[in-house]
């Protein structure tokens, strides 16, 4: 596994292979150790689980853990235009910072939500296009504009785990937000539950559809393993669910226009998950969210504190899937830890006695 950006892209026995190494390392196999490598973790955006499972997985790994924040206090505003003026707040180009940064570390992790302002903008998912262009090692997505692959495997994982049958039923559902929120969530779970060959209902307002591609591509990878996908605006969709996944999600009509989103959304408050919303689902049917989640807004006190929550386990589920998934891209790496190869480099074509240079 060379990088993870998007799991549509990990052909589904390679993503069978991580689910299965997640689940044994959840039953206790120990993890491959890679001592002397070192995992960049980045985070523009907050995050409570990713940070923490990403943190812990490095430690099961042996990894040395190099972790940066952006924002104040943190790295430099990062530029991501090709040829940009930078005469602004930015000033470091990100063709700089990943280059560096991919001399310091073996794999590097980044978070950056969209800016919400230009759906162009966030559609072309800047800052991780940067990265893993520049950075000269492989890049894990920890969430960008367009996609969470560690939440959607991890979630892959949490169905296995549950017992959820391949071609059983998801409804992703809609609940009502005092935000606009991204997409990547809703995105990575369609696309996902596609791929294991789900039977997928999208449970949707009118004027909060996913993007059309997110749509196509989550149809086709359906066609390809035996499931289906729709889109439905009527609560009996829930019938007969194997798993209700509640998100909330922004409308892509009204991107980057605050009060035309609150107009739209305005109604909608009832779009909140209940027990009588889940009565609707199957017997035993189980209620996955990823967290973050608000509770009596997303949904019901008594939803997530019943039995059919196990948003808990699925969370657990992250520091599996992220320590199957940074032992698959580190055994893939060549032989030498990235530092010791760029020092080497160094050392080769600037210094041809490194060690009179030493004694200086
Ligand atoms: N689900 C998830 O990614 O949680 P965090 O945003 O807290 O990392």
């Amino acid at each position: 596994v060379n990088g993870f950006y998007h799991l549509g892209e990990l052909p589904s026995r390679e993503i069978e292979r991580l689910v299965a190494r997640a689940l044994a390392l959840r039953d206790g196999a120990r993890a491959q150790r890679f001592e002397g490598r070192a995992l960049g973790l980045l985070f523009f955006s907050p995050s409570l689980r990713t940070q923490a499972s990403f943190q812990r997985a490095a430690g099961l790994l042996g990894l040395d853990l190099v972790q940066l924040q952006g924002g104040a206090g943190g790295v430099w505003g990062i530029e991501t235009e090709d040829g940009a003026v930078m005469d602004g707040a930015n000033a470091e180009h990100v063709r700089e910072a990943a280059a560096v940064l991919g001399r310091f570390v073996d794999v590097l992790a980044v978070r950056a939500f969209p800016r919400g302002a230009s759906l162009a903008e966030d559609r072309r998912d800047p800052m991780l296009a940067g990265f893993r262009r520049f950075a000269g090692v492989p890049v894990i997505n920890m969430e960008s504009s367009r996609w969470h692959p560690c939440q959607a495997l991890a979630d892959w994982a949490t169905l296995d785990l549950l017992r959820v049958p391949k071609q059983g039923k998801l409804v992703l559902t809609w609940a009502w937000h005092p935000k606009a929120l991204p997409q990547a969530v809703p995105n990575s779970t369609v696309t996902m539950a596609a791929q294991r060959g789900m039977e997928v209902v999208v449970h949707r307002p009118s004027g909060f559809a996913l993007a059309q591609d997110v749509m196509d591509e989550a149809r086709a990878l359906a066609a390809q393993n035996g499931g289906s996908v729709v889109e439905s605006e009527d609560q009996a969709c829930l019938d007969g669910a194997h798993v209700v996944y509640a998100k909330s999600w922004g409308s892509l009509e009204h991107y980057g226009d605050a009060s035309a989103e609150a107009e739209a959304r305005a109604s909608l408050r009832p779009w909140c998950v209940t027990n009588d919303w889940m009565r609707r689902a199957r017997p035993g049917a189980h209620f996955l969210h990823c967290l973050p989640v608000r509770r009596n807004v997303v949904v019901a006190d008594e939803v997530l504190d019943g039995p059919a929550s196990r948003v808990i386990d699925q969370a657990e589920t992250r520091l599996h899937a992220q320590t199957a998934l940074l032992e698959a891209v580190l055994s893939d790496l060549p032989a030498g830890t990235n530092a010791a190869r760029a020092a080497g480099a160094a050392r080769t074509s600037l210094d041809p006695n490194p060690v009179l240079e030493l004694k200086r």
